[in-house]
């Protein structure tokens, strides 16, 4: 937990509004009110971590690190158990998740019927839930007692929290930390299937739950071929050390498969009632937030109860009437470079919109997508095209530019606030010869528009669920 000082740091520029004084290694070179100019290399993650040095733990809240999944910052990275994937299979699996949130919301969950058994993978369907996919952040919290540090990814876009658990009784995929064994701690319990929390696991996970010999099992896919079935029990979840909750619902995975990246498993952060935000309600009131750095090779946190920062801009959560769990947004325009896209706004509320901090690539409305794409392009005129990366189809080649000048990007939404994407968070750099506008549109102008990771890079984004809202500040980590 070295890693606040920076935030604090910034905190001070911020009250000091020196905030463009505080730029960051020097990387920002320049600023104007509608373009960033900014050294192609600061584009890449270094070889190694530099996190920054101090605890933000403070009185009512309580902070954790968060390290991209593939990074020289993320122990999962220094041991290797799993080669980082490729940007190209990266992507792939950005549009497996996008596609599952698409149709969860258009089917609207109601499929159901889903009977976990831990034994029988065969009963999971892969083409409903969400992706986990593979452009994650993690953090590592400590479970049972004595407390095992497990790293999780953390996803606002699910709800239940499981990690993979022994005997895995049917498998396990390969993951960094030792495997939990509830026979070991002694805080364990199941959860019977006559308890009312476990008919819940129905619209926490869309699968109804099953059971084994009287023990409640829960099960839920994340669209590839990603899944985790287990027994529901409780235990106790400690997320710093002054913080620990007794009685955590969570799922004790015992048949676990897929593109985790030798994370132990994931912590759902979405809206329903079995989420971490839920169950610690009475703690945080709903209230958490995060830095998603700015890349693999710096670090950011997931912070629990406290305040927003004082420069954070809010605008209303919306609820999405087919997924309750998500977090939707009034979008209602996007600028580039200081001009708002001649788009009407029904584009945007047709389609809906929430945040995810499990996508990597935004997800606009088609028209929006063309309109964004076109005025990018004209702005970027002065740099050579290359070709397209997977979905990303405005790529620039760079090699022969130490610095470049790009466009502004800002996000409308409804209570009026223009949020700007930070330089980092316009691109998808493949290499120098490739860097891609982290952008796509949406094949159906009804589906979701998306509010990606990339773009929520060093963005301090502070959900308040009690007052439904949601804020951004700037400078939130490096
Ligand atoms: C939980 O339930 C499973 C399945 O019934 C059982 O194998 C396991 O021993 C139980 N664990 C505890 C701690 O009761
Ligand atoms: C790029 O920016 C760096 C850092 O400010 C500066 O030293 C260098 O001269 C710039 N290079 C060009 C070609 O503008």
């Amino acid at each position: 937990m070295r890693c606040f000082l920076y935030a604090y740091f910034l905190c001070l520029c911020l009250l000091f509004s020196l905030e463009k004084g505080c730029a960051f290694e020097g990387r920002k070179i320049a600023e104007s009110q509608h373009s960033h100019t900014i050294e192609v290399s600061s584009l890449f993650p270094s070889t190694s971590c530099k996190a920054s040095t101090k605890d933000l733990n403070s009185k009512n809240k309580a902070s954790l690190k968060v390290v991209h999944k593939h990074g020289p910052c993320s122990e999962l990275y220094q041991d290797k158990p799993n080669a980082a994937p490729t940007h190209t299979e990266i992507l792939l699996q950005d549009q497996t998740r996008v596609n599952s949130i698409h149709s969860r919301l258009s089917n609207s969950r109601t499929s159901g019927g889903n009977d976990m058994k831990v034994t029988d993978s065969t009963t999971v369907p892969a083409k409903d839930g969400s992706s986990v996919g593979a452009g994650n952040y993690v953090v590592t919290v400590g479970l049972g007692t004595p407390k095992k540090e497990l790293s999780l990814i953390f996803d606002t876009g699910s709800d239940i929290t499981w990690t993979q658990c022994q005997p895995c009784v049917k498998s396990c995929y390969r993951q960094k930390e030792q495997i939990f064994d509830p026979t070991k701690s002694t805080s364990y319990a199941n959860i019977s299937c006559s308890s009312p929390v476990c008919n819940s696991l129905n619209s926490a996970t869309g699968n109804t739950p099953g059971c084994a010999s009287s023990t409640c099992v829960y099960g839920i896919q994340y669209g590839d071929s990603s899944f985790s079935v287990g027994f529901f029990g409780t235990e106790k979840l400690t997320l710093t050390s002054d913080d620990a909750f007794e009685k955590v619902y969570f799922g004790c995975g015992q048949n676990n498969q897929g593109l985790f990246g030798g994370s132990a498993g994931l912590l759902g952060l979405g809206r329903d009632q079995l989420s971490i935000v839920s169950q610690t309600a009475s703690k945080y009131k709903k209230i958490f937030s995060y830095c998603l750095p700015s890349s693999s090779s710096s670090t950011g946190f997931l912070t629990f109860g406290g305040l927003a920062s004082k420069s954070s801009k809010f605008t209303p959560l919306a609820t999405i009437s087919a997924g309750p769990s998500f977090y939707g947004l009034d979008f209602t325009g996007i600028s580039v470079g200081g001009r708002k896209l001649p788009i009407s706004a029904s584009v945007f509320s047709n389609a809906g919109a929430l945040i995810d901090s499990g996508t990597v690539i935004t997800r606009l409305p088609p028209a929006a997508y063309s309109a964004l794409r076109d005025l990018f392009r004209k702005s970027m005129s002065k740099y050579p095209l290359t070709k397209a990366l997977s979905i990303l189809d405005t790529c620039y080649d760079f090699s022969n530019y130490p610095n470049i000048s790009v466009p502004k990007i800002g996000f409308f939404f409804s209570s009026g606030i223009e949020v700007d994407i930070d330089a980092r968070g316009i691109f998808y750099a493949n290499s120098k010869s490739q860097v891609c506008l982290a952008f796509a549109g949406n094949s159906d102008a009804t589906d979701v528009l998306i509010f990606g990771n990339v773009q929520q890079k060093t963005l301090e984004v502070f959900y308040d669920g009690s007052a439904g809202k949601v804020g951004f500040a700037p400078g939130g980590c490096t």
